[in-house]
């Protein structure tokens, strides 16, 4: 039996490498070299061409290269039955709230201000308000996002998330359901995406949700493009009801140089960095959900497919 790997972007050698030196032994394929269709037990992938996992009659599990599994579950073509399981591994969740925690801490207090300020050689203090009178909104408070949000409060900020079912999470506001969702939109002067990208919440970051945002609200988008509306964005940004976004994703990546995103005067562009997978850590996560599988045992990470994460 053959294990293949995918991957869209980026050198493949150092995901070879991994695999191979934790299963040792095994027939580990790179895309499009997947020798027998009927070997393939197992793919690892990011970002697949729609209907390549049909041709492998004896797949036993699809393995995504990220936490997030949109780019997989889009595939109208995938083999019914199959596991999709999506990555967990305590070194992107750290990497994620690193991300957050900077993004947040740099437009509460004003930071992005003295890029200006010192290209003017102007010695000027920003002023803030105190941290327990910023409100932080996280969207989604799944894995990542309830992590984000309990050390966003354990640093003294005012947190709310809001996600699809009802949550008790000690020092945070949780709001649910889209009942709920102007209410922490209202809240939020600083609203951060992460929420898990599925049909019910493509294009959730349009005009009406930012108007609900306070005046001079900042948006940190480290999920998926989808999830916003670019032009609502942008004209948002320029009306200035939002005072500065920083984009880690978007709907198209690269990002094509032609975009306006890159040039917007308030828009912080991060190049899809927030949590980077790690290879060694995941090569190992990875193996032991094949090890699992083969011995008949759920994975706990599957997702469900209905569901869509
Ligand atoms: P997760 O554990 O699956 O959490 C997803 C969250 O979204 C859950 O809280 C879920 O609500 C919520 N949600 C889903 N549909 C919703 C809806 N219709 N209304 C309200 N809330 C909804 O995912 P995760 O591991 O935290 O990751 C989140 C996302 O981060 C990934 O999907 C990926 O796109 C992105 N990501 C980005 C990077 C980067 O480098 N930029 C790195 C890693 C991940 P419930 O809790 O109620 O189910
Ligand atoms: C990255 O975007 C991921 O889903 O892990």
């Amino acid at each position: 039996m053959s294990i293949l790997f995918h991957i869209r972007i980026g050198p493949a050698d150092v995901w070879i490498d991994g695999l191979r030196a934790e299963m040792p032994g095994e027939d580990i394929r790179l895309w499009p070299d997947a020798g027998d269709p009927e070997a393939v037990e197992f793919a690892v992938t990011w970002r697949h061409p729609a209907g390549l996992f049909r041709q492998f009659p004896n797949l036993k599990g699809i393995f995504s290269i990220g936490a997030g599994v949109d780019h997989i579950l889009c595939d109208p073509d995938l083999p019914p039955g199959v596991p999709v399981i999506r990555l967990v591994d305590p070194v992107l969740d750290s990497d994620m709230t690193l991300h957050v925690v900077h993004r947040t801490i740099h437009y509460h207090r004003g930071y992005h201000r003295y890029l200006e300020l010192q290209q003017a050689a102007r010695w000027e203090k920003v002023p803030f308000p105190e941290t327990g009178e910023r409100g932080v909104g996280i969207m989604g408070l799944g894995r990542l996002g309830r992590r984000a949000a309990t050390t966003m409060a354990s640093l003294g900020f005012t947190v709310a998330g809001w996600s699809r079912t009802a949550k008790a999470i000690p020092g945070v506001a949780c709001f649910a359901g889209d009942e709920q969702l102007p209410a922490f939109l209202a809240r939020s002067q600083i609203l951060v995406c992460l929420l898990s990208l599925t049909p019910e919440t493509t294009n959730i970051v349009d005009s009406k949700a930012l108007m609900q945002l306070p005046q001079g609200a900042f948006f940190i988008n480290t999920a998926r493009g989808g999830h916003v509306v670019e032009a609502d964005l942008i004209a948002a940004l320029d009306s200035r009801h939002i005072e500065r976004a920083n984009l880690d994703v978007f709907a198209t990546e690269p990002l094509p140089p032609e975009s306006p995103l890159w040039r917007h005067p308030r828009i912080d562009v991060t190049p899809h960095v927030a949590a980077r997978v790690n290879p060694r850590s995941a090569c190992r996560i990875f193996a032991d959900g094949m090890h699992r599988l083969r011995a008949g045992q759920p994975h706990p990470d599957a997702v469900d497919r209905v569901r869509g994460y």
